[in-house]
């Protein structure tokens, strides 16, 4: 590539999107997009699916290994343990306004937080890893304290004998959910734990690289994370099998939202060419739930649509990616539609945390260059003598 300090007249080649561009080495994350694969530290997603569970997943990613049983028990006692809010968070919980944007609430709750952690400022790694598991157990009892503070009912405080997926369940319903709801919850967080440099990684990555608090990192990844290119998608795609109604109709609707060159949510990534191997457990998990249920409306409306925008783009090598299903499944386990990106979050935060903190290993500040090309040579003018 044209070092761009040395390009010609017509500018440097602009990477938009930056495709092509890596930013770091790293041990945690594999993507085969064209094969259709994921692994976690070496560990296929379908293998954790099938075998682990979101506690030793979280251990997996920040640890670099799986855990002995020694271990996995210290881990999921210290999760359960810092699942509690601390007083001054279910304040702030509390005085949210009554209609602010889940997202915004868990990102402000974050921001707030670090007022509050004594080693908010301390950058060794063993710090930083007491940070980041704190974090993970926090995030769930942030997102459905305030939903249960929003609808005005009693909040549901942890339960530390209960899984983490299980009890994120019940503090948000104020139910304990049957083993099988439970199950596929603990597997949609593992399918969602990490997906090496996406956009909000890579945001909390840039935040990293200034040497800024774990706290900070996390901020400007909730802040990425929100946009339905992102993980604002899970909420458009339920929102868009919601619009369609009725299986008949979701062929004309996808037609029609291709025929105006308008995106259907859910479908197509930067990485994957071939289906998401996340979404093809989604799409049974959502399969299970509808039977469950006994109304597979939803379900019918999803493989109509799927089933249309496959067979439109698949010359685009577009295909569903995790976010077209996992709106069904959690809409399957009672999960309110305006929740879905912070339940991305709850999950997310273990990768975003391991990634910044195996970033800081080998850190250096991210500072791309822009080309420009505005006027030059402007000569000012007083305020009193422009038109
Ligand atoms: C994820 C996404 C942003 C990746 O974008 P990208 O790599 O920049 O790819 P582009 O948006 O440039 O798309 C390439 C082509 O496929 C088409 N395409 C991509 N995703 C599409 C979708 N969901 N629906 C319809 N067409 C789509 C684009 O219109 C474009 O067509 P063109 O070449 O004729 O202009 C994009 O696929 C998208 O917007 N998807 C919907 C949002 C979504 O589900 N996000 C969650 C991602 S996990």
């Amino acid at each position: 590539m044209v070092s761009p300090l040395k390009a010609d007249l017509a500018g440097p080649r602009i990477d938009k999107g930056l495709d092509d561009v890596y930013v770091k080495e790293t041990s945690i994350c594999f993507i085969d997009g064209q094969r259709g694969r994921l692994l976690y530290r070496g560990y296929d997603i379908r293998d954790l699916a099938a075998h682990s569970t979101f506690e030793e997943t979280v251990f997996l990613l920040l640890e670099g290994h799986l855990p002995n049983r020694e271990e996995l028990e210290k881990a999921k006692a210290d999760l359960a343990t810092a699942r509690t809010l601390p007083p001054s968070v279910l304040r702030l919980l509390r005085s949210m306004p009554e209609h602010a944007p889940p997202m915004d609430v868990l990102r402000t709750a974050v921001s707030y937080m670090s007022s509050f952690d004594p080693e908010r400022d301390d950058m060794t790694r063993a710090a930083n890893m007491r940070k980041a598991r704190r974090l993970v157990a926090q995030f769930g009892t942030i997102v459905a304290t305030h939903e249960r503070i929003r609808k005005g009912q009693r909040i549901v405080r942890p339960d530390p004998k209960l899984g983490h997926a299980e009890d994120f369940l019940r503090m948000l319903t104020g139910r304990r959910p049957d083993a099988d709801h439970a199950r596929i919850m603990d597997v949609a967080m593992i399918l969602y734990a990490d997906h090496a440099m996406n956009a909000s990684t890579f945001a909390a990555t840039v935040a990293a690289s200034t040497l800024a608090d774990l706290y900070s990192t996390i901020t400007a990844a909730l802040s990425t994370l929100k946009g339905p290119l992102h993980g604002g998608a899970i909420e458009a795609s339920l929102n868009t099998i919601e619009r369609i109604g009725h299986p008949k109709a979701a062929e004309e609707f996808v037609l029609n939202t291709l025929r105006n060159k308008e995106k259907v949510y859910g479908f197509g990534h930067r990485v994957y060419k071939t289906y998401d191997p996340r979404a093809l457990i989604l799409k049974d998990f959502a399969r299970r739930l509808a039977e469950m249920s006994g109304d597979d409306t939803y379900y019918r409306i999803a493989t109509e649509i799927e089933d249309t925008v496959v067979r439109q783009l698949a010359s685009k090598q577009i295909f569903p990616n995790v976010d077209f299903y996992a709106g069904l499944v959690f809409h399957g386990l009672g999960i309110p539609t305006d929740l879905f990106t912070t339940v991305f979050a709850i999950a997310r935060i273990a990768g975003w945390t391991a990634q910044v903190i195996e970033y800081w290993e080998d850190n250096r500040l991210l500072r791309p260059l822009d080309w420009y090309v505005g006027p030059k040579d402007l000569v000012y003018v007083p305020l009193d003598e422009r038109s």
